[in-house]
């Protein structure tokens, strides 16, 4: 192979290594300027040569071996971040690559646009729901006054940082700052409990939340989305991230004792990162040595039959109260970053026909369900996504509600009716991280919710949300750091309750109020703003509030989007 196309198969190689972590800017807007110099027969011909010769062995080393020049000539990352990251993810990726359907139509399409191919392999797929016809939905009833209410404890996306070291560079070279080997940029040292920058936390600020809450419950129960380790993705390793689960499991029972806690798969939890094999995939390349430690860390909460489950595909149900049930999904496999996908996009794993099943047994059951999972459904692959809001719709009385993270920021989705896009149904809660990434206040989510009695209807009646003042606390890092309250729904939004057909009114709300809305925006980022949003960054956030299922313009159409659909956010989460 000439030089030329080993140049462009590296760049091709770092361009689906680094694509995660990019930020959507300057290094991978100028990849794919390179690309789009790159004639679509010409793609074709390098992906079809990039296949043959990726099985032999030497080939891969020396496609790793341009991936890392090309990663360090467009400056993708800091130098030594290139050469760890492209060594990380080489074996896995061209494992996938291999094994994959993938054909140069779609990698092409990808690269550079429609007019070459079709990127979202087999994209149209259809669960089968069962033939039963949906109850009539009927409209939500406010429980009577004095009906108990369950505090339930919401943490996601904690990203536990081993290597924070207060007073290191706040700003650096590398993804994530604040570290003892941080490459400086600035000689502005990061704080004791936390820093404002591309910081995770120190595990004291982690157990300083835990020490609070384990004060100031009490908590029925807590649901846990996932996102365990940092964001030094480019050199973890399985050890260090089973490692982190251990430690932050312990300290988890540690605080909260006999509270029972659900937890759910998020995308940090592997390495590589969002490496997350079908269960097809099996071997050392599997999930397994992840699946079979979370089942082994976490079966003083789970029964039996869910950490079975847990161990082949990351996924449970369990009942958790007389009456209500719990999903927790594994959103990975609904994940444009999970690159083993590509070997079949078509519902991975099963999980969206076994979510069928647990919600037509509930029903039968005369049960409610609660679900919860890490990646948040409106950013899921179209064709999963939209299952996904089906699914949602026809079981809209049984499922009372929807939990997710990952974004980091504080908003929901809202899922409307499938035929008219206009009565809202169901929504989905989007929490705070407990991590500061980026520029944030640590924080967690409190909600309240239709306790347990005889025809509760054990859906969403609050929700608070929690922060560190890390201005504050990091004036006196000697001192025991203050957890305030940051805001409760109803209070601060003016509602009356936190039904599917509020959060629309408030969405209605936000358009007609913009100091409402930019109360919202404060919120969305725990009380720690960067830049204002007006016009085109307000109704990109107001469309990403009303989009329950991924591409659909239609969600928006009165908005002003029409054409530019809402910024694809990139997941950094
Ligand atoms: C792509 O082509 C444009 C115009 O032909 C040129 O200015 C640019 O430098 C080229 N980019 C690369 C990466 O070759
Ligand atoms: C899936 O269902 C939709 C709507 O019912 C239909 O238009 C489409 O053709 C179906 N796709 C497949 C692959 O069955
Ligand atoms: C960072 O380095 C300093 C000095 O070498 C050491 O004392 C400290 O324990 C290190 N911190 C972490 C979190 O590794
Ligand atoms: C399994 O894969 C991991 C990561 O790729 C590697 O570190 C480990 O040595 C492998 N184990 C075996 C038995 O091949
Ligand atoms: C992908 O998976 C689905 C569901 O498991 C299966 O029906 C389909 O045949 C698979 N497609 C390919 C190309 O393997
Ligand atoms: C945090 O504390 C600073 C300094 O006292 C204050 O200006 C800021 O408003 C506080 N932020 C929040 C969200 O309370
Ligand atoms: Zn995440
Ligand atoms: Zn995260």
């Amino acid at each position: 192979m000439t030089h030329r196309m080993l140049w462009y198969i590296g760049g091709l190689l770092a361009l689906l290594v680094v694509w995660p972590y990019s930020t959507g800017q300057g290094p991978l807007m100028d990849m794919r300027y390179g690309w789009s110099n790159v004639t679509c027969s010409t793609c074709k011909a390098l992906v079809i040569a990039l296949d043959i010769s990726l099985q032999v062995e030497s080939n891969m080393e020396l496609v790793a071996e341009v991936a890392v020049k090309v990663c360090k000539t467009l400056h993708l990352e800091e130098e030594g971040v290139c050469q760890q990251v492209v060594e990380l993810f080489k074996h896995e990726m061209i494992t996938a690559w291999v094994m994959s359907v993938l054909r140069p139509s779609e990698v092409c399409g990808l690269l550079l646009g429609r007019d070459c191919g079709h990127w979202d392999i087999g994209s149209e797929w259809n669960i089968t729901l069962p033939p039963v016809p949906k109850p009539p939905a009927h409209p939500p009833v406010p429980p009577q006054p004095g009906s108990p209410v369950s505090r339930v404890l919401f943490l996601t996306d904690i990203h536990w940082d081993h290597s924070y070291s207060p007073g290191s560079p706040a700003t650096c070279k590398e993804p994530l700052c604040c570290r003892n080997h941080s490459t400086s940029s600035s000689h502005n040292p990061s704080g004791y409990w936390g820093e404002y920058s591309t910081c995770d936390l120190p595990l004291h600020t982690i157990e300083s939340l835990l020490q609070h809450v384990s004060t100031n419950g009490p908590f029925e129960r807590v649901y846990w989305t996932g996102d365990i380790p940092a964001h030094n993705v480019w050199e973890q390793t399985r050890s260090q991230q089973l490692g982190a689960l251990t430690i932050i499991t312990g300290l988890i029972k540690k605080y909260l004792g006999p509270v029972p806690v659900y937890p759910a798969v998020g995308n940090h939890e592997s390495a590589p990162v969002n490496s997350f094999p079908p269960p097809s995939v099996y071997g050392n390349l599997s999930s397994g040595w992840l699946y079979h430690a979370m089942a082994q860390e976490w079966q003083g909460w789970l029964p039996h039959p869910a950490l079975e489950t847990l161990r082949t595909a990351g996924f449970y149900t369990t009942r958790i109260a007389p009456g209500l049930r719990l999903v927790s999904l594994n959103m990975n496999f609904c994940a444009i970053e999970n690159f083993w996908l590509l070997i079949n996009y078509t519902d991975p794993a099963g999980q969206l026909q076994w979510l069928v099943g647990v919600l037509q047994d509930a029903e039968n059951n005369h049960e409610k369900v609660h679900i919860i999972g890490h990646i948040p459904p409106g950013l899921c692959l179209k064709s999963w996504s939209w299952n996904y809001y089906r699914i949602v719709s026809r079981y809209e009385g049984t499922i009372a509600a929807q939990f997710f993270g990952h974004t980091h920021l504080d908003e929901f989705e809202i899922f409307y009716d499938e035929e008219t896009l206009s009565r809202p149904l169901s929504v989905a809660f989007i929490a705070p991280s407990v991590t500061t990434f980026i520029n944030l206040n640590p924080g967690f989510r409190v909600y309240l919710v239709d306790g347990e009695y005889p025809e509760s209807s054990h859906v969403v009646l609050d929700h608070e949300t929690y922060i560190l003042n890390l201005t504050e606390a990091n004036k006196k890092p000697q001192e025991k750091p203050q957890w305030i309250l940051l805001y409760s729904a109803l209070r601060t939004y003016g509602m009356k309750s936190a039904y599917p057909s509020d959060w629309e009114d408030l969405v209605q709300r936000f358009l007609r109020d913009d100091q409402l809305f930019q109360t919202f925006w404060y919120l969305y980022h725990k009380g720690h703003v960067g830049e204002v949003c007006q016009e085109s960054c307000k109704t990109g956030v107001i469309c990403a509030l009303r989009t329950g299922r991924s591409s659909d313009l239609r969600l928006c159409k009165d908005l002003d989007v029409y054409g530019k659909p809402a910024q694809k956010r990139k997941s950094l989460c």
